[in-house]
C-alpha cells in the first residue's frame, strides 16, 4: 500500500471516529433537553455522555454543590463517570440518604472495590453490614474513658518528642512545609495509643513506608482500576499482607505473653466475641487494625493541618489558646490530662470551627437498591443509582452559620452575634437510635455533621476529638505560628485524593515560645 493511500486511511478513520463522537455529544444533548422525566430529580446540563459532570465535579466538589443547588434546589442529579448521581442537600437531604433503610442504601457496593484490598478480607465492606454493626460495636466500646485517660498522656508525649527530635525543628523558628509534618504525627499518635508501643515503635522503621503503599490504593482512580495490575496496586497487595502479617505476629506474641493490662484497641478487639460465639479470628484483628488506622489517618492529619494553617492566620486566637491554658491549667503548664481537655472550650471550638469549614469528607454516597419516593417531592429516585450527601453544605450555609465562610472559633460562644442557629430537635420525636453499635443521635435535622449520621455513622468521633485537642493544646504551648509574608489568608483546598486537603506547599511560620531541649 502507497503512502498516499495510507495517509487517506487514516484521514477517513480520523473521520468516522469524529463523526460518531459527535453524534454521541448530539445524542446525549437531545435526550437532556427532550426526555425530561418530571418523576426524577433534575439533570445537571453536560455536554458529554459518560463524562458527564465528571470533571466539574471533581475539581472543586463544594463549588459545585452551591453552584447547582442555586439553579435547581436542594435535589438534582449529574453524571459521574457514567453514573447518575443523585444529590441531596441540606438537613432532609442528609437524613434521606444517611439514615436510609437497608433495604434502600448500601454502602458497601460502592466504597468495597477501594477498601477489601486496603483493608483486607472479611471486615467493614468486606462482610454483611449486620457483622460491621457488630464490629463498630467492638470499636466504640473500647473507647471507654479510662481508655481516653491513657491515651491523652501518650499522645502528648508523642507531640512533645517529635518536635524534640525532629531535624527540621532544631533552630529557634522557621519555615516548615506543615502537610507532612501533621501526617507523622497523626500516624505516630494514633498507633501508639489505639495499637500499643510495640505497633508504635514499628514505625520508625518499615511500617512508615508499607502504610504509604497501602495508601496508594485509595487513589480516586482505583474506583476504575483497582484490579488492574498496576505498580501501585502490586505495591498495595505486598503492603497488606506484610502489614497484616505484622498485626498478627504481634497478637500471638501478646497472647504467648498472657498481657492483661493494656487499654489499646488491639487487645480490646483480641478479646472480643460475635453474637453467635465466635472469637474475632486474628486476620479480622489485623485487618480492622489497617481500617482504622487509614480511616483515622486521613480525616486527622487534614484536620489538623487546616488547624495549623488557621492558626498561622490568626496569631491572636493562637494566643488566646495560650492564655485558656495558663488559665485553666496554670502557669507551670502541667503534662496535659484528658480531664484538662474539657476545661479548654476554645481549644474544642477551633476544632469544631475547623471541621465545620473543612470537613475532609465532602461526599457520602450510597448505592440505591429499590426505588425511593423522596417525601414531599414528587421525586422518585430509580434503582442502581448513586445517592450523594454533601453535609459541609449545610455546614456553610448563611441560614445555619451567620457569615459562613469565616473561620471564627468564636462563634460557638453562646453569646456570640454569629452563633450557630441549629433548629432545635423535636422532643416528641425519638432522635437516638441504635443500629447495632450502640445509640447514636439520628443527626436527621442538624446542618453540622462532619461525622456523618446513621448506620455507617463515624465511631472514631471522640478519638479524633482528643487527638486533635491534645495535638493543638501541646502545639500551642511550645510554638507561636504566623502566615510567612504576615497576612491572614489560608491556602485552598486539594480535591484530587479522595479525602479534601490543604494544597501543599502549605507553608507555616515557626517561632518557639522558649527553648526545647
Ligand atoms: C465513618 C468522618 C476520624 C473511624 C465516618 C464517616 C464520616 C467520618 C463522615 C461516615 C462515612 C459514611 O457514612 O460513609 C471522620 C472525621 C474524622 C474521623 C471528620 C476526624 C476528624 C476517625 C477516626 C477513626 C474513624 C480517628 C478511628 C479511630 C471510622 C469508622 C467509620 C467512620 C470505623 C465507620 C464506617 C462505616 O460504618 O461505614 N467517619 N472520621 N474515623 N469513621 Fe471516621
Amino acid at each position: 500500500m502507497g503512502l498516499l493511500s495510507q495517509q487517506t486511511t487514516v484521514t477517513q478513520v480520523v473521520i468516522v471516529v469524529g463523526f460518531l463522537l459527535l453524534l454521541s455529544v448530539f445524542a446525549h444533548v437531545a435526550k437532556q433537553i427532550l426526555f425530561k422525566n418530571p418523576n426524577e430529580p433534575p439533570v445537571v446540563f453536560s455536554w458529554f455522555p459518560f463524562f458527564g459532570s465528571t470533571v466539574i465535579y471533581g475539581m472543586d466538589p463544594p463549588a459545585f454543590f452551591h453552584a447547582n443547588r442555586a439553579k435547581y434546589g436542594d435535589i438534582f442529579t449529574f453524571i459521574l463517570l457514567g453514573k447518575k448521581t443523585t444529590v441531596y442537600v441540606g438537613p432532609k437531604g442528609n437524613d434521606f440518604i444517611l439514615n436510609g433503610k437497608i433495604k434502600d442504601v448500601n454502602a458497601e457496593e460502592i466504597y468495597s472495590v477501594l477498601t477489601t484490598p486496603v483493608f483486607g478480607k472479611d471486615v467493614v465492606y468486606d462482610c454483611p453490614n449486620s457483622k460491621l454493626m457488630e464490629q463498630k460495636k467492638f470499636m466504640k466500646v473500647a473507647l471507654t474513658t479510662q481508655a481516653f485517660q491513657s491515651y491523652v498522656p501518650i499522645i502528648a508525649d508523642e507531640v512533645s518528642s517529635y518536635f524534640k527530635k525532629n531535624p527540621l525543628f532544631k533552630s529557634q523558628s522557621g519555615i516548615v512545609n506543615i502537610g507532612p509534618i501533621m501526617a507523622q504525627l497523626t500516624i505516630f499518635t494514633a498507633s501508639h495509643s489505639l495499637q500499643g508501643k510495640e505497633v508504635r515503635n514499628k514505625f520508625d522503621e518499615s511500617l512508615a513506608d508499607l502504610y504509604h503503599d497501602l495508601d496508594m490504593g485509595f487513589s480516586a482512580v482505583n474506583f476504575v482500576l483497582h484490579w488492574a495490575p498496576l505498580p501501585w496496586n502490586n505495591k498495595r497487595d505486598h503492603a497488606q499482607r506484610t502489614i497484616a502479617k505484622i498485626y498478627m505476629d504481634t497478637i500471638k506474641e501478646r497472647r504467648a505473653a498472657g498481657q492483661t493490662n493494656s487499654q489499646d484497641m488491639m487487645w480490646h478487639l483480641m478479646n472480643s466475641t460475635y453474637k453467635n460465639g465466635t472469637p474475632v479470628p486474628d486476620h479480622e484483628v489485623a485487618h480492622m487494625m489497617i481500617a482504622l488506622l487509614m480511616a483515622g489517618q486521613h480525616s486527622s492529619s487534614s484536620t489538623s493541618s487546616w488547624i495549623m494553617l488557621y492558626l498561622a492566620a490568626r496569631p491572636d486566637i493562637m494566643e488566646e489558646l495560650y492564655r485558656e491554658q495558663v488559665e485553666a491549667l496554670g502557669a507551670d503548664l502541667p503534662p496535659l490530662t484528658y480531664e484538662d481537655l474539657a476545661k479548654l472550650p476554645l481549644n474544642q471550638a477551633v476544632i469544631k470551627e475547623t471541621l465545620r469549614l473543612n470537613a475532609p469528607i465532602h461526599s457520602i454516597m450510597r448505592k440505591v437498591k429499590q426505588p425511593m419516593p423522596v417525601p414531599g417531592t414528587k421525586y422518585v429516585v430509580p434503582a442502581n443509582q448513586t445517592l450523594l450527601a454533601a453535609a459541609g453544605v449545610s455546614a456553610s450555609d448563611p441560614q445555619y452559620f451567620p457569615e459562613p465562610d469565616l473561620w471564627e472559633p468564636h462563634r460557638w460562644d453562646k453569646e456570640s452575634p454569629i452563633a450557630p442557629r441549629i433548629p432545635r430537635s423535636d422532643p416528641e420525636k425519638d432522635e437516638t437510635i441504635d443500629y447495632g453499635y450502640g445509640l447514636v443521635s439520628k443527626g436527621s435535622m442538624s446542618p453540622y455533621l462532619p461525622f456523618g449520621a446513621g448506620r455507617h455513622r463515624c465511631i472514631g468521633e471522640h478519638f479524633a476529638n482528643a487527638q486533635l485537642q491534645t495535638i493543638t493544646a501541646m502545639i500551642v504551648r511550645m510554638f507561636k505560628f504566623r502566615n510567612p509574608d504576615g497576612s491572614n489568608k489560608v491556602i485552598g483546598t486539594d480535591y484530587v485524593s479522595l479525602f479534601s486537603r490543604p494544597l501543599e506547599p502549605a507553608n507555616v511560620y515557626w517561632e518557639k515560645r522558649e527553648k526545647i531541649a
